[in-house]
């Protein structure tokens, strides 16, 4: 790249973008000055400004207290009695949104299907019962494995409402993946389809059970969809069609009046060791936090049809699919299948068909639209859309100005939302009718949100210097703990940086204080908006008989953000085959799912180690980027194996 170019890279990254005039207008925050005024108000109390948006919900007892607060411990709403599923649906009923559309639903094959909230409502009411007659009661866990269809949302608001706490298991991961989660959470019951629709092909999502329950003894009951049609197997006692079983029960289910801080779901996600862990979210402080920042960050109106993209399989999916939505009485759309299935212009075909005015995607989305071409969204009518979002990642600034171009027309606004499976809802987002946005930002930590980028003490950096990116006050959407491991919820989050939570990511913030993700610090991937831990899928690969050791790094991926790359010593005799490598990246899609298949398989005779012995991964990393090894290499044990591993790069 030329200097010139550079340069101007570097200005345009550094341009702002004020909130369209029209937009800001009407918008729910609008002008700079009111959020500042927000912001200064909760920051002189957050717990009365996370009061007055607990207000909005719909209590059947009063809580005491806002929040109790023993690190790393939060209570919130502390002796409040409430029901997410009753805040979702029966709340809305009594008003004009009892026939309005809550999901409006595409399948991949093209069929739709519209629920009211009043329909909603009684499917929920049936399933709930359906449960019930299995046997599950209040704090029993149930496990969701189901493609993107309206029954994933049904189910998981008929555990809230008996107080069940569901584990949504994403329908991409292997029936291994699903066992573990299955095991960890002592699930009593598993809820999936015969299959789900996926590029045109079934995904066997039945058959995926049938292995995983095989060693999942706490499983008494799995309840089946019929969706595709497939053939299964029905174990009979132990199986059930949804269909059948939703027939013989009344729709009639009062929802539980529970605690507000009991457990709503359990969701499992990769940290920096081989095991998932499963993030704990309870009720009251969740579904506050995700309706305000639902209501906020989206601007949302009585009339909008939103479109959050990601799978309920994804804690995207439960805040922004389900729970954000419908605690807001809005309509949102769930799409089933491929973005670009039968076409490459399915999404925008969607936006047009279903008049889409918010939507919310992913930029490795974006990128992946973006390549495809302009003619596909050129030929489609997007006028209805007025707000877009992206998550999951960082956005690279012309993914950015494309979105903004191409999709929003230059006529909407974009939200950048930096958030985690942990904090349950958004934190750092511009409000679009009040903050300039800056492509490749997620400005600035919303009102009630105590960011910071801070150095290993818990010092903040100065502005234009990177650091640890900490949440340093409680807020009600976090984590409780670590679904049977308070250790390393402990250890994990509040250990690194004293007093304050830890994200695992690193930051820094510009002269105007805005806050810019330099992604992960720890050994984690993103992986397409995914998270992948890089123990997972070495102990995945040394699980393997012809491993003798692994090593996993990312590697920098203009589509995906980044790509696995994998470093694999051989034991004696076994041969370096291209068709080796094939069936370990096939051994690891088994062991974990298809996501996590590596781009690159290196086989090498050793691992660069330090005297001590640990991998010097950043080399690694060096190498799997395809650049030369730069930094300090003094601790390295064999200088020989570098040589090797530059010499055998193809
Ligand atoms: O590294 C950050 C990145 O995704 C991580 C959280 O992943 P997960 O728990 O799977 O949740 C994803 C959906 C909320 C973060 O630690 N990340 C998320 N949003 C952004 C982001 N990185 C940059 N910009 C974002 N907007």
């Amino acid at each position: 790249m030329t200097d010139e170019k550079a340069i101007s890279v570097l200005l345009k990254e550094k341009r702002s973008y004020p909130p369209p005039p029209a937009f800001a207008k009407t918008a729910l925050v609008s002008g700079p000055g009111a959020r500042a005024r927000l912001q200064a108000e909760a920051a002189r109390s957050p717990e009365k400004f996370w009061g007055q948006a607990a207000r909005r919900l719909e209590w059947f007892k009063p809580w005491r207290k806002t929040l109790v607060w023993r690190a790393p411990h939060a209570k919130w709403f502390v002796g409040g009695r409430i029901n997410v599923a009753h805040n979702c649906l029966d709340r809305h009923l009594d008003g004009p949104a009892r026939h309005k559309a809550a999901l409006i639903w595409e399948g991949e094959t093209g069929e739709t299907r519209t629920l009211t909230y009043l329909q909603l409502h009684r499917e929920v009411g049936l399933f709930a019962n359906a449960l019930k007659s299995l046997g599950v009661a209040k704090g029993d866990r149930v496990a969701i494995y189901l493609p993107m269809v309206p029954e994933a949302a049904v189910a998981m608001l008929a555990c809230a409402r008996i107080g069940a706490v569901h584990s949504v298991v994403f329908g991409g991961f292997s029936a291994e993946a699903l066992r573990d989660r299955l095991n960890d959470a002592g699930a009593k019951v598993v809820v999936t389809a015969d299959g789900g629709w996926r590029k045109g092909t079934v995904v066997r999502l039945k058959d995926a059970v049938d292995e995983a329950v095989a060693g999942a003894p706490s499983v008494t009951a799995v309840v089946v969809l019929k969706r595709t049609g497939t053939d299964v197997t029905i174990r009979d006692g132990r199986d059930h069609w949804w269909h059948r079983l939703t027939a013989k029960v009344s729709p009639d289910c009062p929802a539980e009046k529970l605690d507000s801080e009991h457990p709503l779901f359990i969701l499992y996600t990769s940290g920096s060791t081989g095991r998932p862990k499963g993030v704990l979210h309870t009720t009251g402080g969740y579904l506050v936090q995700t309706a305000w920042t639902t209501r906020h960050v989206f601007d949302l109106r009585e009339t909008d049809v939103y479109w959050c993209t990601a799978d309920v399989g994804w804690v995207t999916g439960h805040s922004y699919v389900v729970y954000g939505p419908l605690a807001c009485g809005a309509t949102a759309l769930m799409y089933e299948g491929a973005p670009t299935h039968p076409r490459p212009d399915r999404f925008w075909e969607i936006i047009e068909r279903h008049r889409v005015s918010v939507f919310y995607t992913a930029p490795t989305a974006i990128r992946a639209f973006m390549r495809l071409g302009d003619e596909w969204p050129a030929k489609r009518d997007l006028s209805s859309l007025r707000l877009l979002g992206t998550v999951g990642e960082p956005i690279n600034p012309e993914a950015w100005r494309w979105y903004r171009e191409t999709i929003g027309r230059k006529r909407c606004p974009i939200v950048d939302t930096w958030w985690q499976t942990e904090t349950g809802a958004i934190m750092i987002s511009p409000l679009p009718g009040a903050t300039a946005a800056k492509p490749g930002s997620a400005t600035l930590p919303l009102p009630g949100i105590d960011a910071a980028v801070v150095d290993a003490a818990g010092r903040p950096v100065p502005l234009g210097q990177g650091g640890y990116l900490v949440v340093r006050r409680p807020w009600p959407s976090m984590l409780r703990t670590i679904w049977g491991d308070d250790a390393r919820f402990r250890q994990q989050y509040w250990s690194q940086i004293p007093g304050m939570y830890f994200t695992g990511d690193g930051a820094r913030r510009d002269k105007d204080g805005c806050f810019w993700i330099l992604g992960r610090i720890d050994d984690v991937l993103n992986v397409a908006g995914h998270r992948l831990s890089t123990m997972e899928i070495e102990s995945a690969l040394v699980g393997h008989a012809a491993v003798a050791e692994a090593a996993v790094v990312g590697r920098p991926d203009e589509l995906m953000g980044q790509a696995v790359a994998a470093f694999v010593t051989l034991k004696g005799g076994r041969a370096p085959t291209p068709e080796l490598k094939d069936e370990l990246r096939e051994h690891v899609a088994k062991a974990i799912g298809a996501i996590a298949r590596p781009a690159d398989v290196r086989f090498t005779d050793a691992l660069p180690k330090t005297r001590s012995g640990k991998i010097m991964r950043r080399l690694l990393r060096e190498i799997a980027a395809g650049g030369a090894v730069r930094g300090d290499v003094t601790t390295l044990e064999d200088f020989t194996i570098l040589a090797k591993l530059q010499k055998d790069e193809d």
